[in-house]
């Protein structure tokens, strides 16, 4: 947290570490985006929402993925319109482009224009609403204009707002709530013109699921995030309230760790088995808790440079095949040249959460091919003690945050059934 700026994972916290962040997000986006085979087990098959005979009414957005992130549809203003902004649970703040702009992305869709709703109303700069971002300030006019700053150098100012938000529950049914939200008028940095803002998903008090708070019963969202490269008109699910709960056979869960920072979701990873072999995040003591957090913002996962080397050391042992060496282009990430498919010569990795086994086949843990590129979906997040779960590795699993009994759950599924 530096200044007058807060970054905020998307790319996290570290502001010294931008620039670095800023290349690992170029390679990442890179190699997001291509086809691959969506899982498909029978395991998989089961139903998605046991609990939805018992809460027919459970409240939804769609999310669909899109070169490297992953977009999530609200309603926003009357009349309506819809907003497909960046799905981010490393991030707290809802914020799209709005005119009149006095610097904006291009966009494809309309920006959203705060005089054609009826239910657009300025937040004060004096009001509780303006507090809930740390950076409000008062503008001459009372206005709370915000600036909210991302790890990737991603920077929105504008003013917060009040608008009327609208999403579907699983009967048909629209609920409306209303939402304090960031009214971008100069918006810079690495979007795509589909992008039209970001829906920030995290623990602090700004964020989406932070306002809700038990609106549609308890304090817990779930998401299913697409694999890149499944065809952009299927979208899947993320959930709140009552009957977003993740359950069932297969389900596993481990705690959430309260820090001073509300907005990450922070949890234990001890170690990562490569195939048999167990390879511990701290070779010489007892993890930290909370050293991970979980973040569908970022695409690779991250990890602590000592845990990375000995990781991938194991990896390039298990696969028989020479990786790339010098290519500048690739920098220091694992990557394998090859015709054939490497999601058939790569080992299963198993990642030990405290409590939590989550299995990564080789389509979770090998971004598939540019050119016939194959490149390991984690890498190196430098010479720090924290690491970042990132959006690759959650792809196909249902992952329920449940902030009332403080615990994250993983249920594999196929999301593009739900
Ligand atoms: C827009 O934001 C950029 C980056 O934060 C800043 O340098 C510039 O002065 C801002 N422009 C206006 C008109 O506020
Ligand atoms: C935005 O789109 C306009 C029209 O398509 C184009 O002229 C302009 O160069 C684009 N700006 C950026 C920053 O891409
Ligand atoms: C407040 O935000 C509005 C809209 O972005 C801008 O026009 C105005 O210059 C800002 N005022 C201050 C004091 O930053
Ligand atoms: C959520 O579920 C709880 C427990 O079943 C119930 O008491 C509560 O009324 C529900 N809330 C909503 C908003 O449906
Ligand atoms: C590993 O453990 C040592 C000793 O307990 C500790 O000083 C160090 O910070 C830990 N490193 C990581 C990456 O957690």
């Amino acid at each position: 947290m530096v200044g007058i700026v807060m970054f905020h994972p998307q790319f996290l916290v570290a502001f010294i570490l931008s620039n670095y962040l800023v290349c690992l997000l170029a390679t990442a986006a890179r190699n997001g985006g291509f086809t691959f085979e969506l899982i498909r087990q029978d395991s998989l098959n089961t139903p998605f929402y046991n609990a939805n005979k018992y809460y027919p009414n459970v409240p939804q957005s769609q999310i669909s993925a899109y070169k490297g992130h992953h977009l999530m549809k609200v309603s926003i203003g009357t009349p309506p319109v819809d907003i497909y902004g960046i799905a981010d649970t490393g991030s707290d703040l809802v914020w799209t482009q709005c005119v009149p702009c006095d610097g904006c992305y291009n966009q494809t869709n309309p920006m959203f224009d705060p005089q054609k709703s009826s239910t657009y109303s300025d937040i004060s700069c004096q009001s509780e609403q303006c507090h809930l971002i740390d950076t409000g300030t008062c503008s001459p006019q009372n206005l709370c204009n915000y600036t909210y700053g991302y790890g990737s150098g991603s920077i929105t100012q504008g003013v917060m707002a009040k608008e009327k938000v609208t999403i579907t529950s699983t009967s048909g049914k629209t609920v409306s709530f209303d939402l304090a939200f960031g009214c971008g008028h100069n918006n810079t940095g690495t979007f795509n013109d589909q992008e039209m803002g970001i829906i920030g998903l995290g623990g602090g008090s700004v964020s989406l699921v932070s306002q809700l708070g038990s609106t549609f019963g308890s304090k817990r969202f779930s998401q299913c995030l697409l694999p890149f490269g499944t065809d952009p008109n299927i979208a899947s699910k993320v959930s709140f309230g009552n009957g977003s709960e993740v359950v069932g056979s297969g389900v596993v869960s481990t705690p959430l760790v309260a820090k001073e920072d509300k907005t990450p979701y922070f949890v234990t990873l001890e170690g990562i088995s490569v195939g048999q072999t167990y390879v511990p995040f701290n070779f010489s003591g007892k993890v930290s808790k909370g050293n991970m957090f979980l973040d569908s913002g970022t695409p690779p996962t991250l990890l602590p440079q000592n845990f990375y080397d000995r990781l991938v050391a194991e990896v390039q042992k298990q696969i028989p095949m020479d990786p790339i060496q010098d290519d500048p282009d690739l920098g220091t990430q694992l990557c394998y040249r090859t015709e054939i498919n490497i999601h058939d010569n790569a080992p299963i990795l198993t990642v030990h959460f405290e409590g939590a086994d989550v299995l990564l086949t080789p389509i979770h843990s090998f971004i598939p091919p540019k050119d016939g590129v194959y490149c390991f979906g984690m890498q190196s997040f430098g010479n720090i003690d924290i690491g970042i779960y990132g959006n690759y590795a959650q792809a196909n699993y249902l992952i329920g945050f449940d902030r009332e009994t403080m615990r994250v759950s993983f249920k594999l599924i196929d999301c593009s059934k739900q």
